[in-house]
This record gives structure tokens, sequence and C-alpha cells, in this order.
């Protein structure tokens, strides 16, 4: 009588497990390629056109001075504006549908790091760390595209930067994860 081969060794396990691998892999690398291109957004939002007509970031993304998060203008604040700029256009029909329905404008975010990470702007912007420096230059963006390479390295390396004082206390790992 043959001894039946261990689990591990059978045909089928194994192909099941290089199966199972592979979707991993494709799933991961999927992620990855999806969290690096522009996504669709609900509205063809230019920031060109408005940073380049002179309003400033923190107009529509004033928590960025305050605390962790920048924010999102609201609907409203929208309108303050396209009431009355008379210019009728496809993109903006859909900004004064939205809020004739009073709904919120379901943006897709691109400036996004894992939960168990702790992002803050404040202590950033207080230091005069520029917008641009970490999110591109917008004036040439309409959505605002994904910035590559944004992780633990980028922030180590730039807090390495801020001189051998102030290094132990920020690259603490309790700095960024608690
Ligand atoms: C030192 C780098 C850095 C600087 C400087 C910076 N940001 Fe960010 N920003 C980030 C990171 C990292 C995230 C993702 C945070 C997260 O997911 O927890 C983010 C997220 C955002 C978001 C989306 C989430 C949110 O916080 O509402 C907006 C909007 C934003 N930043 C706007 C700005 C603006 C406007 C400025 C300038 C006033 C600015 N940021 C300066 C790194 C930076
Ligand atoms: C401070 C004033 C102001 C605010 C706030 C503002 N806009 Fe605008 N927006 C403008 C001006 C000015 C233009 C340029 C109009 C033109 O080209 O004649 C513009 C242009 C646009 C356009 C391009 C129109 C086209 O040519 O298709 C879109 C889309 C748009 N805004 C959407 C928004 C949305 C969505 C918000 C809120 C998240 C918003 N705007 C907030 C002033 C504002
Ligand atoms: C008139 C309002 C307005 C101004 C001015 C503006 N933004 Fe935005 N911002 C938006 C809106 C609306 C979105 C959501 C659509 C998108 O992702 O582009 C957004 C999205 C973003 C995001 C991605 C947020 C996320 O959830 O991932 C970043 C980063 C950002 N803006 C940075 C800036 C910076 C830096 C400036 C100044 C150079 C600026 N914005 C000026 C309205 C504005
Ligand atoms: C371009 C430079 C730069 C990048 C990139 C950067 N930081 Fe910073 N970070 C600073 C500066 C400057 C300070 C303020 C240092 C000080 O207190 O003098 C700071 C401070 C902080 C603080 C607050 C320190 C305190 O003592 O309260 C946290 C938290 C932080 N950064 C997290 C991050 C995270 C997370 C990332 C990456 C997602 C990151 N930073 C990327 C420059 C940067
Ligand atoms: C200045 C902020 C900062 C500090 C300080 C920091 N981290 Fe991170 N860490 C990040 C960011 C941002 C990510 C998410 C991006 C990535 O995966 O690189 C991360 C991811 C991680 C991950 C997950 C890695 C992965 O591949 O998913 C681990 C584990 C980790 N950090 C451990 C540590 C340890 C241990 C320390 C202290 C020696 C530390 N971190 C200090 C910002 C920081």
């Amino acid at each position: 009588m043959n001894k039946p081969l261990p689990l591990w060794m059978r045909p089928w396990v194994r192909i099941t497990f290089a199966v199972v691998v592979l979707i991993f892999l494709g799933a991961a690398a999927g992620g990855l390629y999806l969290t690096q291109t522009v996504p669709e957004q609900p509205i063809q939002f230019p920031h060109n056109f408005h940073v380049g007509s002179g309003i400033p970031c923190m107009y529509c993304h004033p928590g960025a001075q305050w605390g962790p998060t920048a924010g999102l203008p609201t609907t409203q604040k929208c309108l303050g504006c396209h009431q009355q700029v008379e210019k009728r256009t496809p993109e903006i029909e859909k900004l004064l549908n939205y809020a004739a329905n009073g709904q919120s404008i379901p943006w897709v975010p691109v400036a996004i790091q894992p939960d168990f990470v702790q992002f803050n702007h404040r202590p950033h912007v207080a230091a005069g760390v520029e917008c641009a420096t970490c999110h591109g230059d917008l004036t040439k963006m309409t959505v605002a595209e994904p910035q590559r390479g944004q992780n633990m390295g980028w922030c180590l390396e730039c807090h390495q930067k801020q001189g051998p004082e102030k290094w132990e206390r920020l690259s603490d790992c309790a700095l960024c994860h608690y």
C-alpha cells in the first residue's frame, strides 16, 4: 500500500495555494496601482483655475492650520461663489444639482495614509513647510493627483533634516503610531 502523500505535497493543495498567492499578489499590485492613479471624481474640479485666480489653499482647506486634517469645502462654500459666477457649464450643473438635492459631493480621497499612521497638518504648516512640498504643484492640476512614494522613509528623511536636536523626538515610533 502507498502511504498517502502529506497534505502539503498533494498537487491540488499546491495548485490551490499557488492560485491564492497569485490572487493576493495581483490584488496588492492592483491596489498599489489604483492608489497612484488619478481617480474619477464626481466633478472635474479645476484647482488650476481656482488657485490661479488667487484663492488661497486655506480658504478651502482651513483645517490645515489648526489640526490634523485639512478638510474639504462644503457644497455651500462652492455656492458662495458659483451662485454669482454666471457661467453655466456641465461641471457647474453637476455642482448645482448636488446643492439642489442637499447632497454633499462624494469626493474620492487621494492624499491618504493608512489608519495606523497619525499625521498632523498643524506642526508642518506652523514650521512653514509648503503645501506643494507634500502635495505637488496644484496650480498645474485640475483634481488633486496622488503623490508617489510617501511612505515611512519619506516622512523620516525630512524629519532627519530638521537637525540632530529634534531627531530623537521626530523619529520616535510613538510620534506617528499610537
Ligand atoms: C509634510 C507634508 C504635508 C504638508 C506640508 C501638507 N500636507 Fe496635506 N496631507 C499630507 C498627508 C500625509 C496627508 C494624508 C493624511 C492622512 O491620511 O492621515 C494629507 C492630506 C491632505 C488632505 C486630505 C485629507 C484632509 O486632511 O482633509 C488635504 C485636503 C490636504 N492634505 C491639504 C493640504 C494643504 C492645503 C496644505 C497646505 C496648507 C497641506 N495639505 C500641507 C501631508 C502634507
Ligand atoms: C472663491 C470663489 C470660488 C469658490 C469658493 C469656488 N469657485 Fe469654482 N470657480 C470660481 C471662478 C472665479 C471660476 C472661473 C470661472 C470662469 O472661468 O469664468 C471657477 C470655475 C469653476 C469650474 C470650471 C467651470 C468650467 O469652465 O467648466 C468648476 C467646475 C468649479 N469652479 C467648481 C467649483 C466647486 C465644485 C467648488 C467647491 C468645491 C468651487 N468651484 C468653489 C470661483 C470659486
Ligand atoms: C476653491 C476651493 C479649493 C482651493 C482654493 C484649493 N482646493 Fe484643494 N480641493 C478642493 C476640492 C473640491 C477637492 C476635492 C477634489 C479633488 O480631489 O481635487 C480638493 C482636494 C485637494 C487635495 C486632495 C484631498 C484628498 O481628500 O485626498 C489636496 C491635497 C488639495 N486639495 C490641496 C490643495 C492645495 C495645496 C491648494 C492650494 C495650492 C488647494 N488644494 C486649493 C478645493 C480647493
Ligand atoms: C518636508 C518635510 C516633512 C515631511 C515630508 C514630513 N514631516 Fe513631519 N514634521 C516636519 C517638520 C518641520 C515638523 C516640525 C518640527 C518641529 O517641531 O520643529 C514636523 C513635525 C511632525 C509631527 C509633530 C511633532 C511634535 O512634536 O508634535 C508629526 C506627528 C509628524 N511630523 C508626522 C509626520 C508624518 C506621519 C509624515 C509622513 C506621512 C511627516 N511628518 C512628513 C517636516 C516633515
Ligand atoms: C514620522 C512618522 C513615522 C515614524 C516616526 C515612524 N513611522 Fe512607521 N510608518 C509611517 C508611515 C507613514 C507608514 C505607512 C507607510 C509605509 O508603509 O511605509 C508607516 C508604516 C509602518 C509599519 C508598517 C509597514 C508596512 O510595510 O506596512 C510598521 C511596522 C512601522 N511603521 C513601524 C515603525 C516603528 C517600529 C517605528 C519606530 C522605530 C516607526 N514606525 C516610526 C510613519 C512613521
